[in-house]
């Protein structure tokens, strides 16, 4: 725990074993409610406009309304004050925001419209996965058994929790999730691949994360003329990849060098994933916003 563990629900600051939302909130009772992860390096959010633009996206999709001035730009200003105030402008940390749709008694049918979001805003030091960026990690593929709006970052992550465990308790880092034939994406994180020399991921649909490490990457492979085909890797294509790895703000571009017990092209990092992980980090660096 940081030394100073501050933060912020419903309008008060107040240290995280002293903050509370009631019960009967609908983020606990149903899961009614959405979230962003936002990175930061040295004091600077990462990408802060992309990740508004998906949360202001999410609130639409799952129709709740934020109250008294709130905004997903405030909310950024509030994790920056507490990243000041938890002494985490330096380093690797982490922004967590989440808004729920409140507290009322249990009903399926939203509450009154005077029920208020709750909103609750933390941060937290954080340590990339140095290791297996440089080793490559392993993956098993796994059944993709979400609802139809995986574009929405929504707090109902029981399907991504039970992928995720079953790949942890396959010696596994991320699991692979299929959906009728093709890869959609990982339980925290998308999947690019490489097949026949072609750079390979899940078009922006409703089966898939917007993910902001899928888009930031999305503009710096443009920048390097390296052609992105959106056109999702199929089950019978994976046998093919030369190349795979994953993407997403707590992961970086993480090589993945075993997928369900068999390497992936020489069981090595790829030199596509080398160079668009180091393009990545110099952008992570330079405090791109
Ligand atoms: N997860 N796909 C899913 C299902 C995710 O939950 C995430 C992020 C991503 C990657 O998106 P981004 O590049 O914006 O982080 C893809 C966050 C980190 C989490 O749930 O902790």
């Amino acid at each position: 725990m940081d030394p100073k563990d501050i933060v912020y629900v419903n309008g008060t600051f107040v240290p995280r074993a002293d903050a509370r939302v009631s019960v009967e909130d609908r983020g606990f009772v149903f899961g009614d409610g959405v979230y962003e992860v936002l990175r930061v390096v040295n004091g600077r959010l990462f990408a802060t406009r992309f990740h508004n633009d998906r949360l202001e996206r999410s609130l639409d999709g799952v129709r709740i309304t934020l109250k008294g001035g709130d905004s997903p730009a405030r909310f950024v200003e509030i994790g920056k004050q507490l990243l000041r105030e938890n002494d985490l402008t330096r380093g690797e940390a982490t922004l967590y925001i989440q808004v729920t749709r409140g507290a009322t008694t249990r009903a399926h049918q939203f509450p009154p419209p005077d029920i208020a979001p709750t909103v609750y805003i933390s941060v937290a030091r954080f340590s990339p996965y140095t290791e297996f960026a440089q080793t490559g990690a392993s993956a098993i593929s796994h059944p993709d058994l979400r609802w139809g709006r995986c574009d929405l970052k929504t707090l109902n992550l029981l399907p991504n929790v039970l992928a995720a465990q079953t790949a942890k308790e396959r010696g596994a880092f991320e699991a692979m999730l299929i959906r009728d034939g093709v890869v959609t994406e990982g339980t925290r994180t998308n999947f690019f691949g490489v097949v026949k020399g072609s750079l390979r991921t899940h078009p922006r649909d409703s089966h898939i994360l917007p993910g902001i490490t899928r888009l930031v990457l999305r503009d710096l492979a443009r920048d390097l003329s390296i052609e992105l085909d959106e056109t999702p890797i199929s089950v019978a294509e994976i046998p093919k990849l030369t190349e795979l790895f994953l993407t997403g703000t707590t992961t970086d571009v993480m090589p993945v060098v075993r997928l369900d017990d068999k390497p992936v092209g020489t069981g090595k990092p790829g030199e596509l994933t080398r160079r668009l992980q180091r393009v990545l980090a110099e952008s992570l660096a330079s405090g791109s916003d």
